[in-house]
């Protein structure tokens, strides 16, 4: 028999992205960014992404039909984004899934952004390794999770008690002028900087830290020495200072992951969310796990970032799985959480 074909629609935040798949094969990803029109206010607005899901909807699903040759008809079932995300960007999906899942006569599934990120690394890498340990690294969260199965049991480990590892990225570059995102910014200005020249603190890492809350960040303590350096090194070489904060990050990130790996005795790890398309931290995860004896998987960077294949993927692992749609119609959750794979 056919495997499934899976279209997935993701709206949380500025991207429309619309996604499908036939199994595990991804046979179109389409994204509509509207990231040029919030550049100029350093962050995304909601009510203008809301504006730009409703005007780039049609057209981005019409495009993902046209790109992966099928017809409408040919979609088994509809898989969205449910939450978290911006509550009016997280509606204009969840609104037209259910219009396209009714019209279709086709099952519907709602579903986790952040269980989405993960999953879509079953498109890339062969049958999933549950359990895994996964760590989600974006610009709304920072978590480090068990993963039982991607379908049904997710539970976490530890999050970051304040910024999320992408917004630490976006709020340095801001302040270094570098633009928004900051995340690819710093990246490309970091290549050639040295990581070693400061050193800037790692949050969460004292042994009492390892005692009681080995699994959690903090960023915001890295944040606040990254500024009070700016501001008394005049002349400060961008590069340097791109490259040691990212490393500080790198750094944490990786050591957390790793000790989650060995606590658990779970020899797989999965890098995923936006932050997971960062050079460094895909280079130094490289070696690190090799070291460790640690399966390594991190999704392409082009997918690690928010898009539609992702979710696409989740439901189609839902659907393979047996697991039962959702209703048909339901309200979208900005604040769901990640242990939620789907409503
Ligand atoms: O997963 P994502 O696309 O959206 C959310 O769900 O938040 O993640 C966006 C975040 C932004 O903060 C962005 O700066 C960061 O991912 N990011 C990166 C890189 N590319 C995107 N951070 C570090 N290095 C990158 N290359
Ligand atoms: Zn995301």
């Amino acid at each position: 028999m056919n495997q499934p074909i899976v279209l997935g629609i993701e709206t949380s935040c500025d991207e429309t992205a619309i996604g499908i798949v036939r199994g595990r094969t991804l046979l179109a990803n389409v994204i509509a960014s509207s990231v040029e029109e919030h550049a100029r206010f350093g962050g995304v607005v909601p009510e203008i992404a809301s504006r730009a899901h409703l005007e780039a909807m049609l057209p981005s699903i019409d495009k993902a039909v046209r790109d992966a040759q099928i017809s409408l008809k040919d979609i088994d079932a509809v898989a969205v984004t449910a939450g978290p995300g911006l509550v009016g960007a997280l509606l204009v999906g969840v609104a037209s899934a259910s219009g396209l899942a009714l019209g279709l006569g086709k099952p519907l599934y709602g579903v986790n952004h952040l269980a989405a990120h993960i999953s879509v690394d079953y498109l890339t890498h062969d049958q999933p390794t549950d359990p895994t340990i996964a760590l989600l690294v974006s610009g709304g969260h920072s978590s480090l999770l068990q993963v039982d199965d991607i379908t049904s049991k997710i539970t976490k480990l530890g999050a970051t008690m304040d910024d999320a590892a992408g917004e630490a990225f976006d709020k340095i570059s801001r302040v270094m002028g570098l633009g928004f995102p900051g995340g690819p910014a710093i990246d490309r200005t970091a290549q050639s900087g040295s990581a070693s020249a400061i050193d800037f603190p790692r949050g969460l890492t004292t042994s009492n830290d390892w005692a009681t809350r080995p699994y959690d960040f903090s960023f915001s303590g890295l944040k606040t020495a990254v500024a009070r350096y700016l501001e008394s090194t005049p002349n400060y070489a961008k590069a340097d200072v791109a490259a040691s904060f990212q490393e500080s990050i790198v750094d944490v990130l990786l050591l957390k992951s790793l000790a989650a790996c060995k606590a658990t005795g779970i020899d797989s790890l999965v890098i995923a969310g936006g932050v997971a398309a960062n050079s460094r931290l895909r280079a130094v995860a490289e070696e690190r796990c090799a070291k460790a004896g640690i399966r390594l998987r991190i999704p392409s960077p082009a997918l690690c970032t928010d898009n539609g294949a992702m979710v696409a993927a989740l439901g189609s692992l839902m659907v393979a799985a047996g697991r039962a749609p959702g209703p048909q119609a339901f309200d979208a959750d900005s604040s769901l959480p990640v242990e939620r794979v789907s409503l």
